[in-house]
């Protein structure tokens, strides 16, 4: 009886311990939060997880499917990059998939199979998260869903799409897109925030009017090969690399349409201590710098900036007086450090005591010139450019002189050829504009003056804002209102003020916005600056609830700067007055 007992005890341990090793598959009713401590779900061989990420610097997580066996724990899946979930969000796994929830319970993202019910869901070891219904069948995978990455045994079928992060570190969606649609591989520049497609900068040209002889699917087989397979079975190599790793089995593989715009197929020893890390085999296009050729858009690189490449590495550089406008990011834009154009001072003084020129040899914007002066020389094509506002480079070709504004786009290195890019940059120690911000000092004694008391100064602000309005702004539409004959003047004085300044306020923000590429004039630049902040100011000043009016000493310090302007409230109540 005894040894019964102890058998059936034994056999019941050892369908526990038989369960606990084949329970990799996720019940109904699982679910992972920001909060535990160990939030993932692993694969059988514990190559893959899918769980949260914590992201840098901020209290955000990324839902996402990474390489758990490397130290770099590289990320190839991700659910929303550009809403990243909140500490203590909780996804759940239901009969109707998985469902994102922010700690307010709010659903967030979620992976849906349209009719069909899941059973389970399971993290494969190909890097595969499938939720699994009606039998056995793959009712969502995240392999049908793919992000910035496709891994062995992915395959894209027609209308698929791949998109780029923003930079390493930011999971937004970024500035390249990878579309599989039309039988062809395709890789196409955006214009953020829209998404434009700009012309494609790689095209596999696999699409055929036959459709038995066009692309039919994109292939990432188990042997790390990526092709194209057309519907009569024939196969269409990408462009090769040239690396052969042997035995195959030892590394890990993954292809990614990095932020850079490169489709890359890389390669990592399994073994982590291998501090090679992810290693290129093979990149589409071969050479970026020529492949991104466009009218109209960046170019490879950021705009004023050039593109380089060296052992089918590409960067991107500044010219010379000019920095990244993201300093963390050689992608994006440069902005001269310097002050543009003849505004100012400037236009009394001799440009060549303002101006020096500085010389970049082996590169070229070859677009977007907009005055070409031939026969001339060096000498003569340098003073031209100095003493014309608008010119901030010149390229001189031997015979001729090419003049061009900003921004520059498609910057380039370029191999051979006599060019000089001659670069118009200020003398001296130029100015930055951080530098100068303090530039509004004379502001305070005159503001102090005129500052006697609450009502005084807010009527004062009102009949500034009225002037500033009638004289200063005077192409602007006044509709049918008629300022004399108004019965409720000082409340419809004011409604119209706020409109008015709300518009102008407006209208120097997305102003202000484009300056900055092209740098134009550092002064014009801080007075629009300035008067933006002043009409900012103004609508504070004219709420019509005192208590929301802003004190005499906030005002001063905003004036000032030392205090930033928060956006003014609306002017409610107002609205119903001009609708009535
Ligand atoms: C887990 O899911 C996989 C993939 O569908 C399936 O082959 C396997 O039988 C499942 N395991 C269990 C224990 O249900
Ligand atoms: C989760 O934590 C348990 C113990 O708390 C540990 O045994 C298990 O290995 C952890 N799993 C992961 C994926 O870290
Ligand atoms: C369920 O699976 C069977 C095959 O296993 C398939 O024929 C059928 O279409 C599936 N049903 C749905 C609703 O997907
Ligand atoms: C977070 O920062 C570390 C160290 O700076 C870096 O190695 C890691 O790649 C970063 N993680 C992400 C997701 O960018
Ligand atoms: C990521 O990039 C997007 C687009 O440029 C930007 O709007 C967002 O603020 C960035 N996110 C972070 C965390 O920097
Ligand atoms: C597919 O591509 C071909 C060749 O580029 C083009 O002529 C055709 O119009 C495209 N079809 C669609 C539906 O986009
Ligand atoms: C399409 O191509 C196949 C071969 O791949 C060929 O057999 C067929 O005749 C072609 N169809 C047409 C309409 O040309
Ligand atoms: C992958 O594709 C290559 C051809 O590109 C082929 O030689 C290899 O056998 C394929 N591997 C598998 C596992 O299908
Ligand atoms: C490519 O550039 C990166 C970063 O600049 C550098 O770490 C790497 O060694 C370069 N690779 C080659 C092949 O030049
Ligand atoms: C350039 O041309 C100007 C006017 O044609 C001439 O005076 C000057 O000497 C030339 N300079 C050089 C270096 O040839």
């Amino acid at each position: 009886m005894a040894s019964l007992a102890l058998s059936s005890l034994i056999l019941l341990s050892l369908l526990q311990i038989l369960r606990c090793l084949s329970a990799a598959n996720i019940s109904v009713g699982s679910s992972l939060s920001t909060t535990s401590d160990n939030s993932s779900w692993l694969s059988p061989s514990g190559d893959f997880a899918f769980g949260f990420r914590h992201l840098n610097n901020s209290d955000l997580f990324l839902l996402a499917i990474w390489f758990n066996n490397i130290p770099e724990e590289t990320i190839v899946w991700y659910a929303d990059g550009d809403n990243p979930a909140p500490r203590g969000s909780k996804v759940v796994l239901t009969t109707d998939g998985l469902s994102l929830k922010d700690p307010r319970g709010q659903t967030i993202w979620s992976a849906s199979p349209s009719t069909r019910v899941a059973d389970e869901a399971a993290m494969l070891d190909t890097g595969n998260f499938v939720l699994i219904g009606n039998g056995s069948n793959y009712v969502w995978q995240s392999f049908e869903n793919p992000r910035d990455t496709i891994l062995p045994t992915q395959r894209l079928d027609l209308g698929s799409m791949v998109v780029s992060k923003v930079t390493e570190a930011n999971f937004s969606k970024g500035r390249f897109e990878l579309h599989f649609t039309n039988g062809s591989l395709v890789l196409n520049p955006v214009a953020w925030p829209t998404r434009f497609n700009y012309k494609p900068y790689y095209n596999s040209n696999t699409y055929s009017v036959n459709s038995s002889e066009s692309g039919h699917q994109l292939v990432f087989n188990e042997s790390a090969d990526i092709y194209i397979v057309k519907a009569n079975g024939e196969i269409v190599q990408l462009p090769s690399g040239n690396e052969l790793l042997n035995p195959r089995a030892d590394y890990y593989f993954r292809a990614t349409l990095d932020f850079d715009g490169v489709f890359t197929e890389y390669a990592r020893a399994k073994n982590p201590d291998d501090n090679q890390g992810w290693r290129p085999l093979r990149v589409v296009p071969e050479n970026m710098c020529l492949a991104m050729f466009h009218d109209i858009g960046r170019g490879g690189c950021g705009f004023n900036s050039y593109c380089s490449i060296e052992n089918r590495n590409f960067s991107c550089d500044c010219p010379p007086g000019y920095v990244f406008v993201d300093p963390n990011n050689r992608f994006s834009d440069c902005r001269p450090t310097f002050r543009q154009g003849c505004g100012g001072d400037d236009a009394s003084r001799d440009p060549e005591e303002l101006y020096e020129i500085r010389e970049l040899n082996n590169v070229n914007w070859p677009l977007g010139d907009y005055e070409r002066l031939e026969p001339y020389n060096q000498t003569m094509c340098e003073k031209n450019c100095l003493h014309d506002c608008s010119c901030a480079v010149a390229i001189f070709d031997g015979a001729g002189c090419w003049k061009k504004k900003l921004p520059l786009s498609n910057g380039r290195s370029i191999a051979t050829g006599f060019s000089k890019v001659l670069f118009k940059v200020r003398k001296g120690n130029s100015p930055d504009f951080a530098a100068n911000s303090g530039g509004n000092k004379g502001i305070s004694p005159l503001l102090g003056a005129l500052l006697l008391g609450g009502s005084v100064f807010f009527n004062f602000l009102l009949l500034v804002a009225f002037c500033l309005i009638v004289f200063v702004l005077p192409k602007r539409k006044y509709g049918n209102y008629n300022f004399q004959d108004s019965s409720n003047s000082e409340s419809n004085l004011r409604f119209f003020t706020y409109n008015e300044l709300n518009e102008a306020t407006d209208d120097f923000k997305e102003e202000l916005g484009r300056d900055v590429l092209v740098n134009e004039d550092e002064i014009a630049m801080a007075d629009k600056c300035r008067l933006q902040k002043w009409l900012m100011v103004a609508i504070w000043c004219i709420q019509e609830d005192p208590s929301k009016r802003p004190t005499m000493k906030t005002v001063l310090n905003m004036l000032e700067g030392y205090l930033e302007v928060p956006e003014p409230p609306c002017l409610s109540s107002f609205s119903i007055a001009v609708e009535s």
